[in-house]
């Protein structure tokens, strides 16, 4: 197939575009490359740097179906540069799906975000309870749903409410919970937890990979519609836990909450569609924090989204 990855040069992107190639699909992928670009060259993969929102519609031409994961992707870069993020998410969605319907693109996959659900006290947030979008970032990916079920009918659409994500890929995240904690407790024997008692649903970057590659193989079986996606669901305190019970030198620094959101996504539905995440978050620690150790997973200014978007003023 021909597949288009917009976002692809990020943190998702630059571990599923090297197994769709692998695939033998071929791919082209639209970055901005904001982080910078940790794509091997292939035969068969087409980079296109430039920003959704100046799309054309020779960007799509041939293509069978789109991922589309670019866009601001947490709520503390998007705190920083809120319009930009009302642009990029939902008007480059906008244009993203004309473009796609103009092309005669069958299917759409978003990457949309569990954080739409904001604060739920239920123990089992499934897919038809109420959003409760607190930040930027919840509000316009809430939105973009919105947007992207407009073109039903256009294309088949699968919504994805991702959990937040952990694990290494060629482009790091070290703004991402599980990750930091990891990394602090390597570099520093010490974590630092803001509040702990919010719940955090929780999936390995590898799981989230393999979904998106389950739903191209799955595309004509499985229903147009939104879908969680989580492996587990625990307390951010739970998680400092963990890490110091493998490595018993860590010490958990306990400071005010910043951020309130509070939620445990049940994913029965696409576990009752047939896909399984795999990874396991105790030996996945253990993997990370070797990595961190050894320094094979480098503690770069790049990837840590809110200080690279502040320091090149992406958000002005
Ligand atoms: N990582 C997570 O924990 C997580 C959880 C839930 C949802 N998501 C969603 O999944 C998607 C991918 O997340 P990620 O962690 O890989 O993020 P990332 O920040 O690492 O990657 C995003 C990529 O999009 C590009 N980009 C940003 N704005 C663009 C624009 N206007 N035009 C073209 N390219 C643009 C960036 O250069 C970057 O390469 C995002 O939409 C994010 O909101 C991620």
């Amino acid at each position: 197939m021909n597949i288009i990855v917009t976002g692809g040069g990020g943190y998702v992107g630059t571990l599923l575009v090297p197994k769709l190639l692998k695939q033998n699909h071929k791919v082209i992928v639209i970055d901005t490359f904001w982080f910078g670009d940790y794509l091997k060259p292939h035969k068969n993969l087409k980079k296109i740097k430039k920003n959704i929102l100046n799309l054309k519609k020779k960007d799509l031409k041939n293509g069978d179906l789109i991922i589309h994961l670019a866009g601001m992707a947490n709520d503390t870069a998007s705190n920083l540069a809120p319009k930009l993020t009302w642009e990029i998410t939902c008007l480059g969605t906008k244009i993203l799906c004309d473009l796609a319907k103009e092309n005669k693109i069958k299917y759409f996959i978003y990457a949309s975000s569990s954080s739409v659900y904001g604060i739920k006290k239920e123990k089992k947030v499934h897919e038809n309870l109420s959003c409760e979008p607190i930040s930027d970032y919840n509000k316009t990916k809430l939105v973009t749903e919105k947007i992207v079920q407009s073109y039903n009918g256009d294309f088949k659409y699968f919504i994805i409410r991702p959990s937040t994500l952990y694990g290494e890929s060629p482009k790091m995240r070290l703004d991402l919970t599980m990750n930091i904690l990891t990394m602090q407790a390597a570099k520093k024997n010490k974590i630092t937890v803001f509040g702990g008692k919010q719940y955090r649903p929780f999936l390995h970057v590898n799981d989230m990979v393999d979904l998106y590659l389950f739903l191209i193989i799955n595309k004509n079986k499985i229903k147009q519609g939104i879908y969680n996606i989580a492996s587990g669901n625990m307390k951010v305190i739970d998680g400092a836990k963990l890490i110091k019970k493998n490595f018993k030198n860590t010490k958990i620094e306990i400071k005010n909450i910043n951020d309130i959101r509070s939620y445990r996504v049940d994913s029965s539905k696409i576990l009752k569609a047939g896909f399984k995440p795999k990874e396991n978050l105790d030996n996945a620690i253990k993997k990370m924090y070797k990595s961190f150790k050894n320094n094979v997973v480098k503690d770069k200014p790049n990837f840590y989204s809110i200080y690279w978007i502040k320091k090149n003023k992406l958000n002005k």
